[in-house]
């Protein structure tokens, strides 16, 4: 969900800190990256004070009180407000993270919280997503056989369905994508660690029989090459998981195979 634009109802003039102004002593400034495409004017920063005394313990809980309290045209996207679904992403205190799972009392000194690096940005904190979600699709993220359905389900041992631990979890939030230097510079070619674990999810999967096809499609110096196990991707994943490795086990399959 896109907290979209409300008609105009904002009291803080631009580049102007709007104080909370009622005698509170738990207070917060925080800063918000702001860009409105169609005021022809270039991004800036709004500093905001908030009673943290009077607003929730998250960083969305931080968003949501400026939205309905000072400013209505903040525009942010989020959703579930439990991490799960991956629409808050941002740049908070400097890290690719969940703006509803991280709390605010992490943060020293004023919370600045600006949208996901090298991404498009439509407005305020909301990217454009079309590039990322293209290349997930591209690694065809469904299960693909062609032996004759059993009558029933396909099974999978235990010890196989264990191998989907940590690939299954992913949220598509893109923190660790746009926070890889090699995506950074060439996002138009290479996948990004998010689809390259989603890739992986599929691989690994025991019921999945394109095994081979998955890996032919990935074989190429930029859809997956052009990862130089930074690691960026996996300090920076909410959920826990790890980027690097998967994409490491897939070079290492196709390493194996043409041995
Ligand atoms: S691997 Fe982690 S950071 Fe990357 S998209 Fe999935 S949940 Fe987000
Ligand atoms: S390990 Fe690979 S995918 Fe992860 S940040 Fe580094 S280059 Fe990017
Ligand atoms: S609102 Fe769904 S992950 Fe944050």
């Amino acid at each position: 969900m896109v907290e979209f634009a409300l008609p105009k109802n904002s009291r803080v003039e631009r580049g102007k800190e709007h104080k909370a102004g009622h005698g509170g002593t738990n207070l917060k400034q925080v800063q918000v990256y702001r860009y409105e495409p169609e005021d022809g004017k270039n991004p800036h920063v709004d500093t905001f004070e908030i009673d943290l005394d009077k607003c929730g313990p998250m960083v969305l809980d931080a968003l949501i009180k400026i939205k309905t309290e000072i400013d209505s045209s903040l525009t942010f996207r989020r959703s579930c407000r439990e991490g799960i679904c991956g629409s808050c992403a941002m740049n908070i205190d400097g890290h690719n993270t969940l703006a509803c799972t991280k709390a605010i009392g992490e943060v020293k000194g004023p919370l600045k919280i600006y949208p996901l690096p090298h991404m498009q940005v439509i407005k305020d904190l909301v990217v454009d997503f079309t590039q990322f979600w293209a290349q997930y699709e591209s690694i065809q993220p469904w299960l693909q056989t062609y032996t004759t359905s059993p009558e029933k389900e396909r099974r999978q041992s235990p010890d196989d369905r264990q191998k989907l631990d940590g690939l299954y979890e992913c949220i598509l939030c893109a923190c660790c994508s746009t926070s890889c230097p090699s995506y950074w510079w060439n996002s138009d070619k290479y996948l990004g660690p998010a689809a390259l674990l989603q890739a992986y999810r599929w691989i690994a999967d025991s019921r999945d029989e394109a095994t081979g096809d998955r890996l032919d499609e990935l074989e190429d110096p930029f859809k997956l090459y052009r990862c130089h196990t930074i690691m960026n991707c996996t300090n920076s994943c909410p959920k826990g998981l790890n980027p690097a490795q998967a994409i490491g086990s897939i070079k290492q399959m196709i390493a194996e195979r043409k041995t």
